[in-house]
């Protein structure tokens, strides 16, 4: 009788133990397959988005927008929250970069930046939109 009992406790300590490592294994499975896919989405723009954030730290950019505070222009966060990243948008804002304008955040304009090419406006355009959360 105490045999069968030890042998039962045995029995449900090793049912536990191979539950508990099918478990870990699922969780291993779902990890990769998370790292794959993120790496997936982020390998499509990630040369430019580097290229983008360095453009923009060699510019004048940050002294009139900040990465999450509005000062003269919108913060860069909310712009990213703003605009999805389609081709649309990253070709509309990079145009917009390179000529200037107002009215789409207040009447106070955005200084035109034509020494910047459309490519690099572009790389800008997509570091930008890069930062949503
Ligand atoms: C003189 C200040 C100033 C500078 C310098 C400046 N911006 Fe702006 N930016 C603004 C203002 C103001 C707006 C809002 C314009 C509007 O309401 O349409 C804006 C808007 C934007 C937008 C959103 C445009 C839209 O249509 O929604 C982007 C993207 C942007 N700026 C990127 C940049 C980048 C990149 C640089 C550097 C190359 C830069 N800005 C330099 C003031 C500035």
């Amino acid at each position: 009788m105490k045999l069968k009992f030890i042998f039962s406790c045995c029995l449900f300590i090793a049912v536990l133990g191979s539950n508990d490592a099918v478990f870990s294994q699922t969780k291993k499975t779902a990890k990769t397959v998370t790292k794959v896919t993120t790496t997936t989405r982020s390998a499509a723009g990630k040369k430019d988005i580097e290229a983008g954030k360095m453009l923009i730290s060699k510019s004048d950019c940050m002294g009139c927008h900040s990465l999450e505070n509005k000062m003269v222009g919108p913060a860069y966060i909310t712009i990213a929250q703003t605009y999805p990243m389609t081709d649309a948008n990253v070709t509309a804002l990079s145009q917009k970069i390179i000529n200037g304008g107002s009215g789409k955040w207040g009447q106070i304009p955005m200084t035109p930046h034509p020494g910047i090419t459309s490519p690099d406006a572009k790389k800008i355009v997509k570091y930008i939109l890069s930062l949503k959360k």
